[in-house]
């Protein structure tokens, strides 16, 4: 009979040595909770593909943010539904525009909390693309102009941190020296700086009512294909003077977070975004996973792969599991 010399099995014998040996451990503290905020009062507009997860008004948005406090976790993502949506997204940049209101509000009401506004046009246009549309052809230079009038909106509403989400070619350094050029040099930024054209936002879109109307934004988004690019658009944000870094989306990008982790050594940031839930979740209301093993061996994968924080719709109800 063969005896082995080498058991890496003796360190995996008992839960305490496995505890005791274990290289990644996920935490409430890891997580960004997406909001999506409505006008209105006391409203909750469940989406039908994410599960769990609903359009909130204010006054709803702030009994989520109480909770997410009472469970560690300490920071927020807010999106926003506009009331009446236009060909330059003007809500989005307006003092009383939705987003405007819940920073105020939830700033107020939970103070502590770390409150992120998205950075984007695509739910606010009419047309559904980022920015600014000339026929069926976004206007770089001019989005960066309103991406500016955007970020000030927020910072006056008193942001924590803004996060431009839309790929626009400037928009770190236009939104750098907007904010500094207004007294807003300590709002940090973190950029979306990987973010790929991807099949995995579709329950998003759906939440975000921002499907685009026609076309696509792969003139934008990044080719799910390429990593090496992935780095260049790091290096551009991290010259523009962004704060942290995001790769977007995560799980089937992991050698991406990876790679941008390795290159540099700013925080980095995953999305686990809305068609990562909802398989997850579609597979579990089916009986065919345990949602709960899943979700935090997934979110494990991801912070292993090189995420310091992970932006997820699991957020509270992996809290609740990794405290019980
Ligand atoms: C754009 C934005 C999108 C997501 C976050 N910010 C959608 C898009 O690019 O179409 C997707 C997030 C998700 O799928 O969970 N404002």
């Amino acid at each position: 009979m063969f005896t082995p010399y080498f058991r890496p099995r003796r360190l995996r014998r008992t839960p305490a040595l496995r505890e005791m040996v274990r290289e990644t451990v996920l935490q409430p503290s890891d997580f960004i909770y997406p909001l999506f905020i409505k006008h209105g009062k006391n409203e909750r507009l469940p989406i039908r593909s994410l599960p769990g997860i609903a359009q909130l008004s204010i006054d709803e948005a702030i009994k989520e943010a109480k909770e997410a406090q009472q469970l560690g976790v300490p920071s927020l993502i807010l999106f926003g539904i506009p009331k009446i949506k236009d060909a330059l997204g003007s809500e989005s940049y307006a003092d009383d525009g939705i987003i405007q209101q819940a920073i105020r509000a939830l700033k107020e009401a939970v103070p502590e909390m770390i409150v992120i506004a998205d950075i984007c046009f695509c739910e606010y246009t009419d047309h559904g693309h980022c920015g600014i549309m000339h026929g069926h052809t976004l206007d770089n230079d001019a989005t960066l102009e309103l991406l500016q009038k955007q970020v000030i909106a927020q910072a006056k509403a008193g942001v924590d941190v803004v996060a431009p989400s839309g790929m626009i070619d400037g928009m770190v350094g236009a939104i750098r020296e907007a904010l500094d050029g207004s007294g807003f040099q300590h709002v940090p930024i973190l950029s979306y700086a990987v973010k790929y054209a991807s099949s995995f936002y579709g329950p998003f879109r759906e939440a975000a009512e921002s499907a685009p109307k026609f076309g696509d934004r792969r003139s934008h988004q990044m080719d799910p294909a390429n990593v090496q690019e992935a780095l260049r658009e790091s290096q551009l944000d991290v010259d523009e003077g962004a704060d942290m870094l995001m790769v977007k989306p995560a799980l089937a990008f992991l050698d991406v977070i990876r790679a941008v982790k390795e290159r540099f050594d700013l925080p980095l940031a995953a999305y686990n975004v809305s068609g990562e839930y909802a398989m997850v979740k579609a597979a579990a209301q089916n009986g065919w996973i345990d949602e709960q093993r899943v979700t935090l061996e997934i979110l494990t994968s991801i912070k292993r792969a090189g995420a310091d924080v992970i932006l997820t719709y699991h957020a509270l109800e992996a809290a609740r599991w990794l405290n019980a």
